[in-house]
């Protein structure tokens, strides 16, 4: 009897010279991103009558975007405040020439400032450490492109001046920017670093301006998108997103606890705290194995559960890092598949990594946890992630394990509730 192979490599799903960066995808970099040609082509063969996505940790809303653009709604949660922000600017539409007002006025402010017409009194907000990472004059003229911010007075715009902000953050600051964790630049290169501030948040302004005309060009009027900051481990509430009413799921899961995988909220911190959110430490706490157990378990699945006797054979306490993770990553998918209706899709892009040398198969894990809820694997396609975007070595993702060649392939579980 022929059975029909269901995990497969196919290059088709490598996208290798696709553009990542059109419509709004070009706003703000972000860890471990989905390719938006991912999200697409999953849309387009699954989610055909589909009214609503929704991406469980969307991060800076690729899915969003991409449900958006054909005419479907979108829901996103994520427990970072940045990624929140970053997934709603680029899945709010502002005309093009409202706008084109306000760029003019940013640029009016700069240019009074500069010739003396216009007093500012900025303010350097307090927060730990701000001089390891920013020069005085950095700084200042940080806090003078800040109080401008805060004095928009329409939310939409000020959010989408936020998000051009908070990458400038970042490109101006000390740290290695080559990489996502924070790493301070060495002294020799801290003496030679002196950033044009006014130039790189123009410069990013500009691009967004142009990747929100691209995206006003494609995008369906009718769809509209929410975001909310729930962790899906605890809370997926109902009132909001009720027992089987999401059409289709798209999301790229973290790979494992953020200690030692992706640091969101590290990679978040400078731009959290210059923007004054709240949750500024906690997001790597909150992250999925942030709260860690000391107890052995056993998930009843045998690739699992081996990988994690091969991992506390080589060493006692790093296991429990990944058993925490997989505790909350079971009860995440469990909260998950309650919204999801009869006949709906999941899709999970994944990457297996290695602890301590052992390999993790994450899709077959969430293969298996998704069967636990009552849905059926449809396939699992294995694409192959282009090197300009990880590197062999030395990944610019910071994800421990990715200079592995195991690494450089995402797996995209599809599953379907029956
Ligand atoms: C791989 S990233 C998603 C990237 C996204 N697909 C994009 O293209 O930008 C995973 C996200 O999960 C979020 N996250 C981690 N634990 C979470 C939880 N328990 N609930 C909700 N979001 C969580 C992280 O903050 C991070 O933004």
């Amino acid at each position: 009897m022929l059975t029909k192979i269901k995990k497969y490599r196919d290059n088709t799903w490598d996208f290798r010279d696709a553009n990542t960066k059109q419509y709004t995808h070009c706003f703000h970099s972000y860890p471990a991103m989905m390719i938006p040609q991912v999200a697409g082509r999953i849309l387009d063969e699954f989610g055909k009558n589909a009214k609503v996505l929704f991406d469980p940790y969307c991060g800076t809303g690729t899915s969003l975007v991409e449900a958006n653009i054909r005419g479907i709604n979108g829901i996103g949660t994520d427990i970072n405040p940045l990624a929140r922000l970053i997934a709603k600017v680029k899945t709010t539409v502002i005309p093009i020439k409202e706008l084109d007002v306000y760029l003019k006025d940013f640029n009016d402010f700069l240019f009074s400032i500069k010739l003396g017409v216009k007093k500012v009194s900025p303010q350097i907000p307090n927060f730990k450490n701000i001089d390891y990472w920013f020069k005085k004059d950095t700084q200042l003229m940080l806090a003078i492109i800040k109080e401008y911010i805060d004095n928009i007075d329409d939310k939409n715009i000020q959010d989408f001046f936020k998000v051009a902000f908070s990458e400038t953050v970042r490109e101006v600051s000390l740290t290695r920017n080559s990489e996502f964790k924070l790493y301070r630049m060495s002294e020799k290169q801290i003496e030679k670093f002196n950033p044009d501030v006014i130039s790189v948040m123009i410069r990013k302004l500009t691009r967004n301006r142009n990747g929100m005309a691209d995206y006003i060009s494609i995008k369906k009027n009718v769809s509209r998108t929410f975001i909310y900051g729930f962790n899906t481990v605890y809370e997926i509430p109902e009132n909001i997103l009720p027992f089987e009413s999401i059409d289709i799921v798209i999301t790229s899961p973290p790979y494992g606890d953020s200690r030692t995988t992706v640091a969101y909220g590290q990679f978040s911190r400078l731009s959290n705290q210059w923007l004054e959110f709240e949750e500024t430490n906690e997001v790597d706490k909150r992250s999925m194995g942030g709260f860690k157990v000391k107890v052995s378990k056993s998930f009843g699945f045998k690739p699992l559960d081996h990988a994690l006797e091969e991992i506390a054979m080589r060493d006692k306490k790093r296991v429990f890092d990944v058993i925490s993770f997989y505790i909350d990553y079971e009860k995440s998918i469990n909260n998950v598949s309650k919204v999801v209706k009869k006949g709906g899709i999941v899709a999970y892009v994944v990457g297996n990594r290695k602890v301590k040398g052992v390999q993790i198969p994450n899709d077959e894990i969430t293969r298996e946890f998704f069967e636990r809820n009552g849905f059926k694997h449809i396939k699992t396609i294995i694409r192959e992630i282009p090197n300009k975007r990880m590197p062999k070595k030395n990944s610019p993702t910071n994800i421990s394990g990715l200079s592995d060649t195991t690494m450089n392939h995402e797996y995209i579980v599809i599953l379907q509730k029956v």
